[in-house]
C-alpha cells in the first residue's frame, strides 16, 4: 500500500488562489452577465514588451536552424542572461554577485517553495504574518510543523505579526529560529523594508547563525531609489541570506515563467556534528538533479528585458501599474477607507469596512460590486480584517472598481 504524506492533510483543503477562483467561477456561472473586475491574484495584464517579443521570435527562428539549435541548457542559466542580471540588478546598486551564484529558474513560487529542501527537518522557521502562503505550506508539506490551530497557525512555526503599529515590517523574533522568510516589497501588505529594517534582520541572522530567505519578487515597484532592492545591499548579508527575484511582475512573465535565486558562496549551514557546509553547493545539487534549466527562448526573452529598449518598456509597464495603485489609494482613501501599501508595491492593503471579516468583505465585494479582491486572512491570521486589492489591471477597470467599492459601502 502506498502511504500518503500525511502532512498534506494538515493543510487547508485548497491553495488560496484556486479557492478564490472557485468562488468567482460559481458566482459568474450564477450571474453570467455580471461585469466582474479581477483585482484578486496579482497577475499582470499588459502584453509583453515589444523588445521581449522580438527576442522570443528571434530565439524561435534560431532554434529552427541547425547552427542555432539548443538542447538542454546550462543548469544555472545561459551567460547571456546571468551577465545582465549581475550587472543591472546588483552591480548597478554596488553589490557584487558572481554569475555562478545565480540560479535561473522557472519561478520564485517554485524557488521559495523548494528552498526548504536543503535545510534539516528540525529547523524552526519564522514568517511575517500575513505572508505569501507558499512559505508556510511547503514547510507543512515537508513535515516541519504540527497541526494548525483554529486561526490557521501551525504549531512549530513562529509567526511575526505585521500590523499597522509596526508599519507591517516586524523585526526579528525573540525565540530561536533557524530560517526566516522575508518579502519586500511585501506580498500581501504592500509594505517595503527600509535599510534599517534589513540591517536589524541581518544583524539578528548573523548573531543567531540563522538564514534569511529574502523574496524580492516585487523589487521593480520600489519608487524611492534610497530603499534597498536587494538584501545584499546590507553589509554581512552574503553570509546569512538567500535572495529570490522574478521576471513575473517586472516584465509581465507570469505566463512565460522565469526567475532566479542567488545563493552566495560564503553562506553556510551546519551538520549535526557542527561541520559547516556551503548552501550554494546543496542548492546547486538540488537544482541540477530536479531541474533542467529554463528554455532557451524564455531566457532570451528575460535577457531582452535588460536591453536599453527592454528596460525602458518594462519600466513603463511598472509605472502603469503603479499609477493604478495611486488611483486606488487616492479614490478609496478619499472615500474614507483605511489603506496601506501601494506606494512601493502593486498591492493595496485595505482595512475591511464596518468590521467585516476578510471573507465577508470578499463576498460583499464580489456580490455587490462584482470586484474580486483577496481576503487578508487567506495570508495568515494577522491578515484578518484586511483585504488585498491588486493594481494589476487596466486603468479603466481600476477606476471603475474604485467607484463600485465606494458605492457598495456608501452610507
Ligand atoms: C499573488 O497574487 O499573491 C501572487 O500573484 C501569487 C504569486 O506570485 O504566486
Amino acid at each position: 500500500m502506498a502511504h500518503i504524506n500525511e502532512n498534506f492533510r494538515k493543510l487547508q483543503a485548497g491553495y488560496l488562489f484556486p479557492e478564490i477562483g472557485r468562488r468567482v467561477k460559481a458566482f459568474s456561472e450564477a450571474n453570467p452577465n455580471a461585469p466582474i473586475i479581477r483585482l484578486g491574484i496579482g497577475d499582470v495584464t499588459l502584453p509583453l514588451a515589444p523588445a521581449v517579443v522580438a527576442a522570443m521570435h528571434e530565439a524561435v527562428d534560431e532554434m529552427g536552424t541547425a547552427a542555432g539549435f539548443h538542447g538542454y541548457g546550462p543548469e544555472n542559466g545561459y551567460d547571456f542572461l546571468l551577465e545582465p542580471i549581475v550587472e543591472h540588478d546588483f552591480r548597478a546598486r554596488s553589490v557584487e554577485i558572481s554569475t555562478d551564484e545565480v540560479f535561473v529558474s522557472d519561478g520564485s513560487k517554485q524557488d521559495s517553495g523548494n528552498i526548504q529542501e536543503i535545510f534539516g527537518q528540525d529547523c524552526r522557521i519564522a514568517v511575517t504574518d500575513p505572508t505569501y502562503p507558499v512559505y508556510v505550506d511547503t514547510n507543512v508539506m515537508a513535515g516541519r510543523t504540527g497541526e494548525a490551530d483554529e486561526q490557521g497557525r501551525f504549531e512549530g512555526i513562529v509567526y511575526l505579526p505585521s500590523t499597522a503599529e509596526n508599519d507591517f515590517m516586524p523585526g526579528p523574533p525573540d525565540q530561536t529560529v533557524e530560517i526566516a522568510y522575508l518579502c519586500s516589497p511585501n506580498n500581501p501588505t504592500g509594505a517595503v523594508a527600509s535599510r534599517e529594517n534589513l540591517e536589524a534582520w541581518v544583524a539578528w541572522a548573523r548573531k543567531n547563525d540563522a538564514v534569511i530567505i529574502f523574496d524580492a519578487a516585487y523589487d521593480a515597484f520600489i519608487q524611492d531609489p534610497a530603499l534597498p532592492h536587494s538584501i545584499y545591499e546590507i553589509e554581512g548579508a552574503r553570509e546569512c541570506a538567500i535572495e529570490m527575484r522574478s521576471f513575473s511582475k517586472r516584465a509581465g512573465f507570469t505566463g512565460v515563467r522565469c526567475a532566479y535565486t542567488v545563493v552566495p558562496k560564503e553562506l553556510t549551514g551546519s551538520t549535526l556534528s557542527g561541520e559547516r557546509v556551503a548552501l550554494h553547493d546543496l542548492w546547486s545539487r538540488r537544482h541540477a538533479t530536479k531541474f533542467n534549466s529554463v528554455s532557451f527562448v524564455v531566457q532570451r526573452a528575460a535577457a531582452a528585458a535588460y536591453s536599453p529598449e527592454g528596460r525602458k518598456q518594462t519600466a513603463e509597464q511598472v509605472a502603469y501599474y503603479m499609477a493604478n495603485a495611486a488611483q486606488l489609494r487616492e479614490g478609496l482613501g478619499a472615500a474614507g477607507f483605511k489603506l496601506f501599501g501601494g506606494e512601493h508595491a502593486p498591492y493595496i492593503w485595505m482595512q475591511t469596512p464596518a468590521g467585516l471579516s476578510s471573507w465577508d468583505c470578499f463576498d460583499r465585494l464580489l456580490n455587490d460590486a462584482n470586484v474580486v479582491a483577496t481576503p487578508g486572512s487567506g495570508f495568515g491570521a494577522s491578515g484578518e480584517g484586511y483585504i488585498r486589492i491588486s493594481a494589476f489591471n487596466s486603468r479603466e477597470n481600476v477606476e471603475e472598481a474604485v467607484v463600485r467599492i465606494r458605492d457598495t459601502f456608501a452610507g
